[in-house]
């Protein structure tokens, strides 16, 4: 009997050694959700005496950012507390056990950070020959944002001949700890004014909602303002902390969006060929989310020109 029991547990240590040089035997989820929880906490357990732990990696797409140590339990579990979660704590986060006699292991977990927007930059722009001003606000949002209002002094902007209001789907900077920045999908919101028709100064508010809470950008456009570009890194919004599970239904969503886009795009470009004024003519149409896409194909060109 008893050497039955050891036999069985040679075998089972033997295996777990085995595959643990792939990484198997260390228990950690793929994904890690973080939805407005005060702290989120990422478990790895390894179930391989002498097996010790080494600090955690947090990384994004391969780009390290930081190194950080959690709590541990009896050489089995290195559980790692994230406080105060937040689009700064996105990424990917590694365990490293080094092995009795062997190359160390490793696995690792995404960390999905949903809350409200977060506003990258934004941007005041015009063209002397083009009778028109742009406001231009980057942000990232996860989950999809379901609303995007423009305010010029308290009053809310419908799009009209005067203004147009179009959104891409585009990379923004996203900082992260450290003061590291990442690229990241993201979307840019365009205001722009026609002048001819209308003064341009005034203090403007982009508010941009998703599932997770309200985003306000602030642009206070001066006369002088006009004829010079303006950069400026967002403060931090107060109360981000963020949350939200990246749901299959949002990601679908997205997707679609994402595919409407490009769907527009390709429409007004073969629209534009034939007429190259500028001509402010967009589509404002219902995406398959709960939200919208204003596309306005002149709006691209502006956007390009600008970035190049
Ligand atoms: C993590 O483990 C994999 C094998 O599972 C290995 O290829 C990779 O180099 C390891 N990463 C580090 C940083 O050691
Ligand atoms: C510590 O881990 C070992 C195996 O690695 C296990 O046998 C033991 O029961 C654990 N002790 C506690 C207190 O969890
Ligand atoms: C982000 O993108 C910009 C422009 O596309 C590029 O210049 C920059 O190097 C990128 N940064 C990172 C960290 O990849």
């Amino acid at each position: 009997m008893n050497t039955m029991v050891t036999f069985f547990v040679l075998i089972s240590l033997g295996k777990e050694i085995q595959t643990c040089q792939e990484g198997d035997c260390i228990k950690l989820e793929r994904y890690t959700y973080s939805n407005s929880e005060p702290s989120v906490d990422i478990e790895c357990s390894i179930h391989v005496p002498g097996a010790r732990p080494r600090s955690w990696i947090h990384s994004f797409k391969s780009k390290f950012i930081r190194k950080l140590w959690g709590r541990v339990f009896n050489n089995t579990r290195h559980v790692l507390s994230i406080p105060f979660c937040s689009t700064m704590d996105i990424g990917q986060y590694t365990c490293f056990w080094d092995m009795p006699g062997n190359p160390s292991i490793n696995k690792t977990t995404t960390l999905i950070v949903n809350g409200p927007a977060i506003v990258s930059s934004h941007l005041v722009y015009t063209r002397t020959t083009w009778a028109e001003m742009n406001l231009k606000v980057m942000f990232y949002s996860h989950p999809i944002p379901t609303q995007l209002k423009w305010y010029v002094n308290d009053k809310e902007i419908k799009p009209g001949p005067k203004y147009s209001q179009p959104i891409y789907f585009e990379t923004v900077s996203l900082r992260l700890h450290d003061n590291i920045h990442v690229n990241i999908s993201g979307y840019t919101a365009y205001l722009t004014i026609h002048k001819d028709t209308y003064e341009p100064a005034g203090v403007y508010r982009c508010v941009i909602e998703n599932k997770f809470g309200t985003t306000k950008e602030i642009i206070n456009v001066k006369e002088e303002m006009m004829l010079q570009k303006t950069t400026k890194e967002s403060v931090a919004i107060i109360g981000a902390v963020l949350g939200a599970a990246l749901s299959s239904i949002l990601f679908v969503a997205l997707l679609c969006c994402v595919i409407f886009v490009k769907k527009i795009w390709r429409k007004n470009k073969a629209k534009k060929t034939d007429s190259p004024e500028l001509k402010v003519d967009g589509l404002y149409q219902d995406s398959s989310s709960d939200g919208y896409m204003y596309i306005d194909a002149c709006l691209t060109d502006i956007s390009r020109t600008n970035s190049e």
